[in-house]
Parts: structure tokens; sequence; C-alpha cells
């Protein structure tokens, strides 16, 4: 099985943003530990490290992404409906989880290019 991605995003004040993509089985990766550096948030950085995580685990092989998030985190539930993730049923070995979205999307390009 392919090993975890992790992507970090440096700035001139440092780490600004950091992702990773946990393998669930050889197809799927899951999306943990998503968070912009507070200063830095609100210029696309979210949407630039879920885009290269995306392309990472595409790369790795993994077909499927998912994900959890707080249904009241407006900014996260809106920066991964926005790049494409839909909400869906948990799988038996990801419990549902109140008040929490189970999203996923297809790891590679959803505009049918390579
Ligand atoms: C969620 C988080 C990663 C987003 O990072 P970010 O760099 O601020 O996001 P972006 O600048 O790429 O913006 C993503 C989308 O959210 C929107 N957005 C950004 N800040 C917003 C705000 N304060 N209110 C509403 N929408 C906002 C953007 O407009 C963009 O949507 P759009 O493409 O429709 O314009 C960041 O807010 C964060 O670290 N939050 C705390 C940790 C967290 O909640 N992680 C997710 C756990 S599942």
């Amino acid at each position: 099985m392919a090993a975890a991605v992790n992507v970090a995003l440096v700035d001139g004040d440092g780490l600004a943003a950091f992702g990773q993509a946990v393998p669930r089985g050889p197809e799927r990766a899951h999306l943990a530990r998503v968070v912009v550096r507070p200063d830095a948030r609100g210029r696309g950085l979210g949407r630039a490290l879920v885009e290269v995580v995306l392309a990472r685990a595409a790369a790795a092989g993994f077909r499927r992404v998912t994900l959890y998030v707080c249904s009241d985190n407006v900014v996260a539930t809106r920066l991964y409906t926005r790049l494409g993730f839909v909400r869906a049923d948990p799988p038996p070995e990801d419990p549902p989880l109140p008040d929490v979205w189970f999203m996923q999307r297809s790891a590679g390009r959803q505009d049918g290019r390579t």
C-alpha cells in the first residue's frame, strides 16, 4: 500500500499550511489535519494545499479521497465542496459521527484530463 501523503506549504514567515492523506486501503486515502496558519487564511492557500494533496494522492495510485468535516465549519465545507467533494455515507470502517459530514471525490482530475 502507498505511504501517507504529507504536504507543507511555506511562505516568508515559515510553515503556512499543512495537510495529509492517510491510506485507508489500496484505493482510498483519507484527508486529515488540514490547517492554514491563522494569519495566512483567506488567500487561497487552503485550496492550493488540498489540490496538491489530491494530485499527489492520485500520483501515488489512490483512486478516491475521503474526509470528515464538522458541518458548522463554513469555510472548510465550502472549500471542499468547491473542490468537488460530495457528501456520502461513510464506509463501515469509518463510523458516522454526529454533526460531521463524510465527503469524498476522485483523487484524479475531475475535468477528464490526465
Ligand atoms: C479551512 C481552512 C484550511 C481554509 O484555508 P484558507 O486558506 O483560509 O482557504 P482559502 O483561502 O483557500 O478559501 C477556501 C474557500 O473558503 C472561502 N473562505 C475563506 N475564508 C472565508 C471566511 N472567513 N468566510 C467564508 N468563506 C471563506 C474562500 O472564499 C474560498 O471559497 P471560494 O473558492 O468559493 O472563494 C482554514 O480556514 C483553516 O485552517 N481552518 C482551521 C482548521 C480547519 O478547520 N481545518 C479543516 C478541518 S476539516
